[in-house]
């Protein structure tokens, strides 16, 4: 079958295959129980199949299993003998191959309900066995620039499920927007939630959208995304990006800001794209601000949810410093800290919610900025710059995930010519992704395990809506979603045809999930967005 991501083996066997119908019983061992109601609530819907308890060595039964001689998110699928069997080394190697059988049954297991009731759908006799490459297997969606609503964020969650991803780390928070609920600050969402109008385009473009624009996430919605994805063994981690990107938490409350060198007070939240030079200042009260929302945070986002969710992403990009070097505060800082410049300054700031977290029993996680000043040993690196953040921070024996801007940057453009809509960055195919090596050149074997995996980040600022999300996230996260489990070769040795073979499939399924993808030949018409200028650089990127 044409699955993706492909499975490190299929063994087609001879043999009768195993039909789906009304007949078709569950049987689910201790520790499959989240895998058990997804089956009944997604496949039994799309297929219209009750999949009733049954016994376990059931005929035309499906049996899902704990086998922890696997590896725990390895399974193994036998289709065989009138029944399905799903073993998996652990929970959530269980649910992967549920996802793998979703596969095998069709385009129409992606729907909502059944199209064609009179037909059933079988599963050809084979064993697939199968296992990740990577453990962390990321998306990043950047709610800020541009809200997502929550029903979008929890349909992402089915679309990773569907690819098995499993890590969303949330971009919360930025220059343009807040989009958490902090009970004791609530001018975060009253005042740093939305703003009255929008730069249309890239920053250099004339354009506005002269409407408000903006939204948030209750603390009940954030523990319903949390939930929805720990059903789907899918960990949510959450960014508050500090000490830039802030200038929308300054605009809500202005003594964040560094108010002996600018009047805060007069700052709204922002309507344009770029870098802002509104930063955090340095201050107690600032630090002491931002661990009442990281203790909001904490408890929405509990440690236990799903692998990785001991992980809370701090930012540290991008962080301006003119405002620091003006500010007598800021420099009365550095002198009384013993501190060479305002780069130290900036490693002192996350240091403290690096140990902040640490005595909390969680794991701080930020850009390759982070790395500059100095690290606590359990902290981890997200390299967007290239690989080179990944490589110093592998070498300094700190945990890494790669997603190089080069690469799985998917707000950059997918082809060439004027077609794109608002075109970004460098053309980055979906060929370029699947040839994507995550792990860096050079690393020693010790230092590579040090890679817990790899993420494709979807920034916003030209995204205005989930269709413009879908549109430069697809299809190239399905070839991101093979890079990151599936053992395929150097990036010159991968079997890019073979891919682009079982991507005719995967459309099929991609239309009966509504994923609004750039289609191989191009936008549709109202993908397109003529005369709204973008920033295309031309070139290949620079290499690694
Ligand atoms: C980033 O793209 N500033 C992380």
């Amino acid at each position: 079958m044409e699955l993706i991501p492909a499975p490190r083996a299929i063994q087609e066997r001879q043999g009768p295959a195993v039909p789906f119908g009304p007949g078709t019983t569950l049987w689910a061992g201790e520790g499959t129980e989240r895998t058990e109601r997804w089956l009944r609530a997604t496949l039994g819907a799309a297929l219209g199949l009750p999949l009733r308890p049954g016994p376990r060595d059931a005929r035309d039964g499906v049996r899902l299993l704990v086998d922890d001689t696997l590896e725990p998110e390895a399974y193994r699928l036998t289709a065989a003998d009138g029944g399905v069997e799903i073993r998996g080394g652990g929970p959530a190697g269980v649910f992967w191959g549920a996802q793998t059988l979703r596969q095998l049954l069709g385009p129409d297991a992606f729907r909502r309900a059944p199209v064609r009731p009179d037909t059933a759908p079988a599963v050809p006799y084979q064993v697939i066995e199968d296992a990740p490459r990577f453990r962390w297997r990321g998306l990043l969606l950047d709610v800020a620039r541009h809200f997502m609503p929550k029903d979008g964020v929890l349909r992402y969650l089915d679309l990773m499920a569907a690819h098995k991803l499993n890590v969303l780390h949330l971009h919360l928070t930025d220059d343009q927007g807040w989009r958490i609920e902090i009970e004791r600050y609530p001018r975060l969402t009253e005042i740093a939630s939305w703003r009255t109008r929008t730069k249309f385009g890239h920053r250099a473009s004339p354009l506005w959208e002269e409407k408000p624009h903006g939204g948030y996430y209750t603390q009940d919605d954030i523990r319903e995304i949390v939930a929805y994805a720990a059903e789907r063994h899918i960990a949510v981690v959450p960014e508050i990006d500090v000490p830039g990107h802030s200038q929308a938490a300054i605009a809500a409350y202005p003594e964040l800001g560094n108010t002996d060198v600018v009047d805060t007070t007069a700052l709204t939240v922002w309507d344009n794209w770029g870098i802002s030079s509104n930063v955090l200042a340095p201050t107690d009260a600032t630090l002491r601000f931002y661990e009442g929302v990281f203790e909001e945070v904490l408890e929405l986002f509990p440690a236990d949810a799903a692998a990785f969710s001991e992980f809370v992403h701090v930012g540290g990009d991008e962080c301006r410093k003119e405002q620091w070097t003006e500010s007598v505060t800021a420099k009365t800082r550095i002198t009384d800290l013993g501190l060479a410049d305002e780069n130290e300054l900036q490693s002192w700031f996350i240091g403290h919610f690096d140990a902040w977290l640490a005595a909390r029993g969680r794991r701080l996680i930020g850009w390759d900025e982070i790395l500059e000043g100095g690290l606590a040993p359990g902290a981890a690196v997200s390299s967007w710059r290239g690989y080179g953040g990944g490589v110093a921070a592998a070498r300094a024996g700190h945990d890494v995930v790669m997603c190089p801007e080069q690469y799985v940057y998917l707000d950059h453009r997918q082809a060439p010519g004027e077609d794109e809509p608002v075109p970004i960055g460098f053309v980055r195919t979906l060929e370029d992704v699947y040839r994507f090596e995550p792990v860096p050149d050079g690393l020693t074997g010790e230092e590579a395990r040090h890679v817990l995996g790899t993420q494709a980040n979807v920034w916003t600022e030209v995204l205005e809506d989930t269709a413009r999300v879908d549109y430069q996230a697809f299809p190239r996260l399905a070839a991101f979603a093979e890079v990151a489990w599936s053992p395929l070769p150097a990036p010159a040795d991968r079997d890019y045809a073979g891919f682009e073979r079982r991507m005719a499939a995967h459309y099929r399924r991609l239309d009966a999930l509504g994923v609004a993808y750039r289609p191989p030949a191009g936008p549709r018409p109202w993908q397109k967005r003529p005369g709204v200028p973008g920033r295309p650089i031309e070139g290949p990127p620079p290499n690694r």
